[in-house]
């Protein structure tokens, strides 16, 4: 067998310590399919003396990140500390500037710096992987890039952040309201307890601009993903999705048109049939279409210590049998400038609910606004009757443009008879 790979691993939380409990625990067999041992040389983290759980007597201990980048021994850097600045970004620079090949799950350092660090990984022509960026323990990435790579891609979207599907399924099966599902889980673990990046669409759209890129072979473009989070969803929308044959899944969507890429974050009414309609809890799934191969539904765990050393290591066995391939997929000559399609010209079939004053005229003025911004409808449905009191009216549309539905949403929020800021969620036939 060859000489060993020695990777030094920066960060020893969650991920890092479950890739040095996977490099242990399955040390042969990675060792088979990498055709040599894969050794941790050196580590580092802000404290040195927390119990981890690994031995790290053996290893050569580093204070500051960027300085394993140095490490004479090492022959692979693992940045798995975190953030798009800071160490990380530092880390993933220096590494590559010495020459040294960068594995990472840093998703926000990716899609904020990902083109430039691409562009300085080919410059110096050194291997840069990140499986375990999107969607944890799932081969994303692979499939995708190498997989799917005889296809052209026509769409790629999924269930990419595990903590708002979980929400989103507990507000579901239990008939709760957001904020109180979320309390409930960050007691739980499975929210941060800052958890804007998760529930307000950040962290899935990093996640959307590195699958964009890969599935369309152009630089990540962070800056034109349309983003929005979970906060807005009721108890009271799931249950109506439900009664009209949906689910409400927080989505990313990338998909090529003839007017350019397009990419969108948000809340989505699903089919109850589709496959992704059915993916739960903190589960992820990912949805490629291409022009040869169809559909292809991948599903599995997006996060947490084992999936996502799983396709770290998945990685290093790669990097040790020299297998790497361009970070986008295509050398940066070769790759696409398709334009950016602002969300204002989506076009798609919305849901509206509004919260209206029970009295004669009221559902005219709606629907003479819809008319006016050439809306048509698809469904209407307007449960019980409460004279002079709220009670709550859907509406479905037939495919219409975004920037005429928001004109038509603020004049009916500004109807005396429309007590509430209208829901809208926008219905795909994924
Ligand atoms: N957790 C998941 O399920 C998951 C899934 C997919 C991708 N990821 C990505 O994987 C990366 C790591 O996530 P994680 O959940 O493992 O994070 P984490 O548990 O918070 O661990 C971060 C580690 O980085 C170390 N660190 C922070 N600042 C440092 C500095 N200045 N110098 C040296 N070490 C420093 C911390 O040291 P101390 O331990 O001493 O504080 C800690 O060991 C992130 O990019 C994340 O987005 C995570």
């Amino acid at each position: 067998m060859s000489k060993p790979l020695s990777i030094a691993v920066a960060g020893l939380g969650t991920v890092g310590t479950g890739v040095l409990k996977l490099l242990a625990t399955n040390a042969d067999l990675v060792a088979a399919r990498a055709g040599r041992r894969i050794i941790v040389g050196a580590v580092s983290a802000r404290s040195r003396n927390r119990d981890r759980g690994v031995p790290l007597d053996a290893v050569r201990w580093y204070d500051d990140p960027v300085a394993l980048a140095q490490d004479p021994g090492t022959d692979v850097v693992v940045e798995l500390i975190g953030g798009s600045e800071g160490p990380a970004r530092a880390l993933v620079e220096a590494a590559l500037a010495a020459g040294k090949p960068v594995v990472t799950a840093n998703k926000a350092l990716l899609a904020i710096h990902g083109a430039a660090i691409a562009e300085l990984a080919e410059a110096r022509g050194i291997p840069l992987a990140f499986e375990a960026a999107v969607a944890g323990g799932i081969p994303a990435i692979k499939g995708l890039r190498e997989g799917l790579a005889a296809n052209r891609i026509q769409r790629v979207a999924g269930i990419l952040n595990g903590t708002c599907n979980y929400i989103l399924t507990v507000m579901r099966e239990q008939g709760r309201e957001f904020a109180e599902v979320l309390a409930e889980a960050q007691a739980l673990g499975y929210a941060e307890a800052d958890p804007s990046f998760d529930i307000d669409g950040v962290d899935a759209a990093h996640k959307l601009a590195i699958l964009a890129a890969l599935a369309f072979g152009r630089p990540v473009d962070f800056a034109a993903v349309h983003v929005e989070g979970i906060r807005a969803v009721t108890a009271l929308d799931i249950a109506l999705a439900g009664e009209l044959g949906y689910r409400i899944k927080l989505l990313g969507i990338a998909s090529s048109t003839e007017a350019g890429i397009s990419a969108r974050v948000h809340p989505c009414m699903v089919p109850v049939a589709a496959p992704i309609a059915r993916v739960d809890g903190v589960f992820n799934a990912v949805v490629a279409e291409g022009d040869f191969v169809g559909r292809v539904v991948l599903e599995g765990r997006g996060a947490g210590a084992g999936p996502t050393a799983s396709a770290v290591v998945a990685d290093l066995i790669d990097l040790a049998r020299g297998r790497h391939t361009p970070v986008w997929g295509a050398a940066s000559g070769a790759l696409d400038s398709a334009p950016a399609v602002p969300m204002d010209r989506h076009r798609g079939a919305y849901y509206l609910r509004l919260m209206v004053l029970d009295r004669p005229g009221v559902i005219a003025d709606v629907t003479g606004i819809l008319r006016d911004e050439s809306i048509s409808l698809e469904a209407m449905l307007q449960r019980g009757r409460a004279p002079g009191e709220a009670v709550p009216v859907v509406l479905t549309t037939h495919d219409c443009e975004e920037a005429a539905m928001r004109n038509a949403l603020s004049r009916i929020g500004a109807l005396d008879s429309v007590l509430e800021k209208p829901a809208l969620i926008r219905i795909e036939p994924i």
